[in-house]
């Protein structure tokens, strides 16, 4: 067992695996246990139940490079890993930054997904004009402020005319901000959805004030390091609207691990110094949402460095992993993969899902992967809770390892098309 844990807690996981025995003949209740005993004590059994989560972070690489990955796949991997609402990111081999490129997107979509998905725009500064034709159509706007996969980056000086254009197409087509949620008052400022950002420490000041100045609500992605986190919850005191998320790879992984991983431990950001992943754990509790950032790419592209992990089948067994050495409770799963997510997109309840897991410790591996990246970072971990079903809208939508949504199942999600008087 390698890589790291929270401060003070046993990263090894060393203890008896409990047996996976769902009961037949009860009510899921979603967020509750249904097992006999407790969980974490030796003997015990039960399943674990779980509404559908909600992950705001994934590179579904379609359309363009679907020999990484394409949205049947992806969202395969997503329903494997107890996911039933994913949002794609705009970094496809064509960049999504028109209306039009986007409107291709959206029908590939909806053709393929088998769980529900939404999409976000992407700009680099030169597309302003196209920012109102698509508040109907996405969940928000990213942005990247460092270099990355795609390598498609924003000149920092475009920060706030873009920030101020976004905020303002939204408000002309009645598209209300909800980001942040209860932390700040930003719902009440108007503009459109979120804009999410890459925005290493050094470029996070510009992106606070930038927030601050338009009043735009911003979500910084894949917070790693105390520098980065430092800087957003001084920004939050400070009233500027700003949520945050971290991946599973930034909490359960180190610096340590990418020297041990090599090329296949690039990722960006970086993995960081254990002092790094402690302040994470420690400030929990400010970090709003757990994204995956599922960035697959072949094992041949990974031995060439390409940055990215995916994700989507490892972090809820690591979360689970995580909540029996008490690292965090099982409500800050459900708080952090569900809840947060659909309120900082304006989502609306996502409830009409559950996943019900096997109480068992097992060890995360490449085999199993329904994800065509067909690798993890995390092999050899310690993971706790299997997939035994998930049922959307009440049809059995993966059961046993067995994805069993035909593709165009899932829906594409779009915002609800603002109510009257919304453009106050
Ligand atoms: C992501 C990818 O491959 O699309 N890679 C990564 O290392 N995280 C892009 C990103 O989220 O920065
Ligand atoms: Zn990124
Ligand atoms: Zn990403």
């Amino acid at each position: 067992m390698s890589g790291s844990g929270a401060a003070g807690q046993d990263p090894t996981g060393d203890q008896d695996p409990a047996p996976g025995s769902p009961g037949p003949g009860q009510a899921p209740v979603p967020g509750q246990r249904n097992g006999s005993g407790t969980p974490g004590l030796p003997g015990t059994s039960g399943r674990i139940l779980l509404p559908g989560l909600v992950d705001l972070h994934v590179h579904l690489r379609d359309p363009g490079q679907t020999h990484k990955e394409d949205f049947t796949t992806g969202t395969g991997a997503a329903l494997a890993g107890g996911f039933t609402t994913v949002l794609d990111m705009p970094n496809n081999a064509t960049p999504v930054t028109t209306r039009e490129v986007l409107g291709r997107k959206l029908d590939l979509a909806g053709a393929r997904v088998v769980c529900d998905t939404g999409l976000y725009f992407g700009s680099l500064g030169d597309n302003l004009s196209e920012f109102e034709a698509v508040q109907d159509l996405v969940w928000g706007l990213k942005l990247y402020l460092n270099t990355t996969t795609g390598g498609y980056l924003l000149d920092p000086d475009f920060l706030v005319s873009v920030l101020r254009a976004w905020r303002d197409a939204g408000a002309r087509t009645g598209h209300r901000a909800v980001a942040a949620g209860a932390r700040t008052a930003c719902a009440e400022t108007g503009g459109g959805h979120p804009v999410l950002l890459h925005a290493e420490a050094d470029v996070l000041p510009t992106v606070l004030r930038a927030a601050g100045e338009t009043g735009q609500p911003v979500h910084v992605c894949h917070v790693c390091c105390r520098a980065e986190l430092e800087q957003i919850i001084a920004a939050r005191a400070a009233g500027i609207p700003v949520t945050c998320g971290v991946t599973p790879h930034h909490l359960f992984l180190s610096a340590e691990d990418a020297d041990r991983l090599g090329p296949h431990g690039e990722v960006r950001p970086a993995l960081r110094p254990r002092a790094d992943v402690d302040y994470l754990w420690e400030n929990l509790a400010a970090i709003d949402v757990v994204e995956s950032d599922h960035a697959p790419h072949t094992p041949a592209e990974k031995d060439q460095g390409v940055f990215g992990f995916p994700g989507l089948e490892t972090t809820l067994p690591l979360l689970l992993w995580a909540e029996r050495q008490g690292m965090l409770r099982r409500e800050d799963i459900v708080a952090k993969c569900h809840e947060a997510p659909a309120r900082i997109l304006g989502l609306g309840d996502r409830g009409e899902s559950v996943v019900e897991l096997d109480e068992v410790e097992f060890e995360l591996g490449d085999r199993e992967l329904v994800s065509r990246a067909a690798w993890t970072p995390f092999a050899g971990r310690a993971g706790y809770g299997r997939v035994r079903r998930v049922s959307v809208r009440g049809r059995v939508v993966f059961e046993d390892g067995v994805v069993l949504a035909e593709p165009g199942e899932g829906f594409v999600l779009r915002p609800a098309a603002p109510v009257a008087g919304a453009r106050s």
